[in-house]
């Protein structure tokens, strides 16, 4: 499956001065293949960030190029002049042919950035400052893009927050039964049932559109070296229109509980308050001069809806006989499921205590 590809010549491609010097694989991250590159320029070594794009998941790497860099030029003329610009927003480097992909021989799509230096991602959460700073940087991401001019960006993965239709899926899956398991997940079968109602309640809420990240995790933030803020949003693969909670949502979900995404003792998954805490300030400094009071109304719920729909993909991926994500051991979207469920639970049990947080900063 895994091919040895060619760094060196495929960075060559790319509009960077001076001699190729070495690649290593880069970061943690699951969907591109991302190599750190250096090139000796008068004799310093500068870093350059090279990516393929996963093809399997992005069908119209095109698109998904001109949704990256119409948002980059976007951000990098909101932040010039602010100190250090460079390290507040991702920087492409064009090709030799100009275009901000390389396409190799083998159809492989490549893109290069600058490298962000003196700053790191983190896997998981390590204090609510950490948390604090993701969500500051997710929501100036979104209020810097605002008013990004039409037309409006591609939508390179179809209804990939539409909760509805993830719930219609997971109804073929059982319907379907094709890996003959549905017998194993009743009780996360009635789970799901049971919240079905909660699948349409952000689209009802006439809440508007705007540009979203649509991967907001920590490890999609940089934090700096020096200060531990969040300076820069990487990983734009995903930034399409949608609603700005389903960010806000999706770092409720990575980010309140420490436990894996596939951990077996639920005991361990809980929604911890001080993380919330942390992202609703964190969010509110940066995105709370643009949301309007319905969004702001439904930050909790968007938590729950985003927990929600990732369980209900990890089930119907498991009722599907595992034909999406990844798995490693016998029931591993089930687990995976468990914990999402089980993250939903403790949400259910602390909303009130979460509401009330939010009435006392408005
Ligand atoms: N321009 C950059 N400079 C420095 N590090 C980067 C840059 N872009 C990404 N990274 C690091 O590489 C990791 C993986 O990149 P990312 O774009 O998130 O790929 P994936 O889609 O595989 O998660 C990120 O979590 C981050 O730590
Ligand atoms: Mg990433």
């Amino acid at each position: 499956m895994s091919k040895v590809h060619d760094i060196a010549a495929i960075a060559r491609r790319f509009q960077i001065d001076g001699q190729f010097f070495g690649a290593k694989p880069f970061g943690s991250g699951h969907i591109n293949d991302s190599y750190c590159v250096t090139f000796h320029q008068a004799g310093e070594p500068v870093r350059y960030m090279l990516q393929r794009i996963n093809q399997s998941i992005f069908k119209n790497p095109v698109a998904v190029m001109e949704n990256i860099q119409r948002v980059t030029s976007h951000l990098a003329a909101k932040v010039s002049g602010e100190p250090d610009c460079n390290r507040l927003v991702l920087t492409l480097i064009s090709a030799r042919d100009e275009k901000v992909w390389h396409l190799d021989a083998d159809g492989n799509f490549w893109r290069a950035y600058r490298f962000i230096e003196k700053a790191r991602t983190y896997d998981s959460v390590e204090s609510a400052k950490q948390a604090f700073q993701a969500a500051k940087a997710f929501g100036r991401f979104q209020k810097l893009l605002v008013d990004l001019p039409s037309p409006r960006l591609h939508d390179t993965i179809a209804d990939f927050h539409h909760t509805p239709k993830r719930f219609a899926a997971l109804e073929q899956a059982l319907d379907l039964d094709v890996a003959r398991r549905t017998i194993k997940a009743k009780p996360e079968i009635d789970f799901a049932f049971a919240r079905k109602s909660i699948a349409d309640v952000l689209l009802d809420a006439d809440l508007p559109e705007r540009i979203t990240h649509n991967d907001s995790k920590l490890n999609n933030v940089m934090l700096d070296d020096v200060t531990g803020e969040g300076i820069c949003v990487v990983d734009l693969d995903t930034v399409m229109s949608g609603l700005a909670l389903y960010d806000f949502g999706d770092l409720v979900r990575t980010t309140t509980s420490s436990a894996r995404e596939d951990e077996r003792d639920l005991s361990k998954v809980t929604m911890q308050f001080s993380m919330f805490e942390a992202l609703v300030r964190g969010y509110l400094d940066s995105a709370g001069s643009f949301l309007t009071k319905a969004e702001r109304q439904h930050l909790v719920l968007s938590g729950k809806l985003i927990t929600f729909e990732q369980g209900i993909r990890f089930l119907t991926d498991y009722l599907a006989g595992d034909p999406y994500y990844k798995v490693h051991r016998d029931e591993h979207n089930l687990d995976r499921c468990r914990t999402q469920f089980a993250l939903l639970e403790s949400i259910e049990q602390q909303e009130e205590r979460m509401d009330r947080l939010l009435r006392s900063i408005e």
